[in-house]
């Protein structure tokens, strides 16, 4: 799957202009800086297919990118301290949050968690809207390579115990690191997987 050449197609502001919803989708969701738009360009193997940067904030639309025509992959804006606005920060969310409920081609949710950092109160909203919505999620833990391994499997222990109270979480949470390339192809695997179904 993820041999297939991989491009951007369409940019969406508000959910009255998404693509028309033909295709499976995989929606990257997140904190503002926890590595949505880094992990897109990992799994693709492109460095710069989806523009990242150490600012918070840099994604500021959905952005869906096609892969081998066979899958859409969504970028979206982060949830949390994006360097923007109020205004503009809850239009996004706004967005993001009708995307995630309403979309009927949204196959998964790739929900990242930055492993040096604790869960927030947002990232449990998130968790439960998906719970709702009945959109399965499943957890990445982003950044692997900047925590020791104790850190690294205490965290793992804080998630699990979190996504037990979750009944559209997926039970398998996957560490990952752009740095090392830890992960990504049990990512890549985990979508084809999804594809397949
Ligand atoms: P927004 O679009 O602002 O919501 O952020 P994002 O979630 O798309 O994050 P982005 O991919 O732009 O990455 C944010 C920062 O984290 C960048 O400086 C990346 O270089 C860094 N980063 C991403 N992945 C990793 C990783 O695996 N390890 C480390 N150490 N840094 C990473
Ligand atoms: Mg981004």
């Amino acid at each position: 799957l993820f041999a297939a050449p991989c491009a951007f197609f369409f940019g969406a502001q508000h959910v009255d202009q998404l693509p028309p919803p033909d295709r499976p989708e995989i929606a990257f969701a997140g904190r503002s800086n926890v590595g949505k738009s880094s992990l897109i360009n990992a799994l693709t193997g492109r460095t710069r297919l989806a523009r990242s940067s150490s600012e918070p904030g840099r994604t500021k639309q959905l952005n869906f990118f096609d892969l081998g025509g066979r899958v859409t992959l969504v970028d979206m804006p982060g949830y949390g301290f994006a360097k923007a606005a109020k205004a503009v920060k809850e239009d996004w969310q706004q967005t993001m949050f009708a995307y995630l409920r309403g979309r009927p081609t949204l196959a998964r949710v790739l929900l990242l968690l930055d492993a040096r950092i604790e869960l927030k109160a947002s990232d449990r909203e998130v968790m439960e809207l998906l719970d709702r919505a009945a959109v399965v999620f499943q957890v990445v833990l982003t950044k692997c390579d900047a925590v020791k391994p104790g850190a690294l499997a205490a965290k793992n222990r804080e998630v699990s115990a979190e996504i037990g109270k979750h009944p559209a979480a997926y039970p398998v949470i996957v560490e990952t690191s752009n740095e090392t390339g830890l992960g990504v192809d049990i990512l890549r695997a985990s979508i084809a997987r999804v594809i397949a179904e």
